[in-house]
């Protein structure tokens, strides 16, 4: 994301006006997708594009020190630059990266995650493993949301998602990244059509096995779900803790899952349909060695991290993307549990939130396991292994 501090240097009497076009090379790219380069001492970012391409772009936008831009034409591509199968690619919000070959987008994250961690968390880009790829890159999410709007001009609804450049809505038949079975159900709401704009559509395919409410979270992508189950089983595993504690569990998903490897667990999460759903999975699986509150993890933590002995105890967070509530992130660098699996859709509040935790050495990050649930797209999800390092506190 730009911001103010993207380019102090910038020569205002060199700023380019909306309007312009220009040829710029393309120097790397910036978590959430954009491309960088520049113009003259200015920067500029510009979508869908690739490092080492050369391209010529329209400036759209001019801030103090950086400008938008939106691709024209590509003059020189990069040799990871595929055609993208959607015929909406470049309109539609949704994906950034269709346009980059599989393997290159998972090179193109790890980057992304490097530098975010070292920038943001002050870590050793040493400890962030290689991107975990999705067994199956499209066709793999499982929940989406439409939106219908009004447009005046084809006097009719446009039925679809948020469009890359503004916030109207580009009509959609089909998504690429989707589901078959949500693809079907596109069709039908378009068969079936809201009666007005402004609506929302969500469309989901339940997961085998997991009772999830209608409102309530789940992961997004069922072919990397073992995988990342893998990874926080690794991690517990690696620490030996006896005891686990699932912060925002959902409806349980983490704390069944590695139920086994405690002798006890305790999850906690806000949305109370949520809670009774993990009560009801977890006697599904004949799990008997966990309990589920509801309320806040930051009001609940204080009496698990009472209950549960430091020592023996793995802290588990898979926060919404703002990450931790500072409160839960002081007391768990006070408590001092034996180690914290941090799960997150967000690197850059994950690094923040690391970064606390790790300071004055409290804990240390071991390793970070970079996952991409979210292919075409700009996001990503990270499982982080902290652990409590040797100290007067740490026994
Ligand atoms: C990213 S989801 C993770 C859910 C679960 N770990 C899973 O993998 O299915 C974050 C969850 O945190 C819950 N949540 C948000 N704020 C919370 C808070 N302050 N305390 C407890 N849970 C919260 C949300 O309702 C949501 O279920």
């Amino acid at each position: 994301m730009p911001s103010e501090t993207t380019n102090p240097a910038a020569d205002p009497a060199s700023a380019p006006s909306v309007g312009t076009h220009c040829t710029i090379t393309i120097n790397d790219i910036a978590f959430g997708g954009e491309g960088v380069g520049r113009i003259e001492d200015f920067v500029a970012f510009v979508p869908f594009v690739l490092v080492g391409e050369t391209v010529e772009v329209e400036i759209t936008e001019v801030k103090k020190r950086f400008a938008r831009a939106r691709l024209l034409r590509v003059l020189q591509a990069a040799p990871g630059r595929v055609q993208p199968p959607c015929r909406y690619f470049g309109d539609c919000g949704g994906c950034q990266y269709q346009h980059i070959d599989y393997p290159v987008q998972l090179q193109l994250k790890h980057k992304q995650v490097c530098d975010l961690f070292q920038r943001i968390g002050g870590f050793d880009a040493r400890v962030i493993a290689p991107v975990v790829p999705c067994p199956q890159p499209y066709g793999y999410r499982n929940r989406i949301m439409i939106r219908s709007q009004w447009d005046k001009f084809k006097q009719g609804l446009n039925i679809g998602f948020i469009r890359a450049d503004n916030r109207l809505v580009v009509d959609i038949d089909e998504c690429k990244i989707a589901e078959p079975a949500l693809n079907e159900q596109i069709l039908h709401v378009r068969a079936h059509p809201p009666p007005k704009g402004g609506i929302k559509v969500v469309l989901r395919v339940a997961p085998e096995n997991w009772e999830v409410p209608r409102d309530s979270f789940f992961q997004n992508n069922f072919f990397l779900l073992p995988g990342l189950v893998e990874a926080a089983r690794e991690c517990l595993r690696g620490s030996g803790a006896r005891f686990l504690v699932d912060l925002y569990c959902g409806v349980g998903f983490f704390g069944i899952e590695l139920a086994g490897l405690v002798e006890a667990f305790a999850g906690v999460e806000l949305d109370q349909l949520a809670i009774k759903a993990a009560v009801r999975n977890a006697a599904a699986r004949n799990c008997r060695n966990g309990e589920f509150l509801t309320g806040r993890a930051e009001d609940l933590l204080p009496a698990l991290l009472n209950r549960f002995p430091p020592s023996a105890t793995s802290v588990l967070v898979d926060p919404p993307r703002v990450g931790c509530f500072p409160d839960s992130l002081a007391l768990l660098r006070r408590t001092r549990p034996k180690q914290i699996i941090y799960i997150s859709c967000h690197p850059a509040t994950m690094a923040r939130d690391l970064n606390i935790l790790c300071a004055e050495g409290v804990f240390e990050l071991a390793h970070v396991i970079p996952l991409d649930m979210f292919p075409q797209t700009a996001h990503l999800e990270c499982v982080a292994d902290l652990r409590l390092k040797p100290g007067p506190h740490s026994d």
